[in-house]
């Protein structure tokens, strides 16, 4: 079993919606595309494409389709998580787990990061047709969401141990079974 200490990096992972004016290296952004490159995909399909979005005009569009405001526009670097589904149903779970492992990775890199906009939510689905115009998504490909990643410009506390994990959720064996 891991020990408590283990999970640092895990309870340290939070949302980030400020960003400093400082890049993103190209070091760190192939770090983030590696960590996402090696989730878990099922079948082992690897459905995704990454969008690296550097472009402040193309920010500016998506934030505005989406009114996500400032973080969008302020981040250095947005990745639009996308995803071929004729090469695996699960292109969402795997995109979701793509983008944990970036999330993660940017901690870690003391980067930070926000996930951005996912289908269902208000205002996706047109953005997702700005950014088929705007980077020239193709028709058959999904949009599974985006990614801000840039050096923080606020201070959020990591998770105290435990802090996130409810009793109440933990069923053990049986649903009636909960150790509270
Ligand atoms: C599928 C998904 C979609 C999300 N969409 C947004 C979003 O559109 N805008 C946003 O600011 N945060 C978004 N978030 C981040 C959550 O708001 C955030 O994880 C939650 O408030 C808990 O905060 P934490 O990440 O600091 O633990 C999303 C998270 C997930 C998993």
């Amino acid at each position: 079993m891991a020990k408590k200490n283990d999970l640092k990096l895990f309870r340290a992972r939070r949302t980030i919606r400020r960003f400093t004016a400082e890049d993103v290296s190209e070091e760190d952004l192939e770090a983030l595309l590696e960590a996402g490159s090696v989730a878990p995909s099922r079948l082992d399909r690897r459905p995704l494409h990454y969008v690296i979005i550097r472009n402040s005009d193309t920010k500016a569009k998506i934030a505005e389709a989406l009114r996500v405001r400032p973080y969008i526009e302020e981040a250095p670097v947005v990745i639009a998580v996308c995803a071929n589904p004729a090469l695996s149903d699960t292109w969402e779970m795997d995109g979701s787990a793509a983008i944990e492992n970036m999330l993660l990775a940017a901690t870690k890199l003391g980067l930070g990061g926000a996930w951005v906009g996912s289908k269902g939510s208000a205002l996706w689905d047109q953005t997702v047709q700005v950014m088929r115009q705007t980077m020239g998504i193709p028709a058959n490909i999904e949009v599974v969401s985006l990614v801000c990643f840039g050096h923080p410009a606020e201070e959020k506390k990591p998770y105290e141990p435990g802090e996130k994990m409810d009793r109440y959720r933990l069923h053990y064996d049986h649903w009636d079974n909960l150790k509270l």
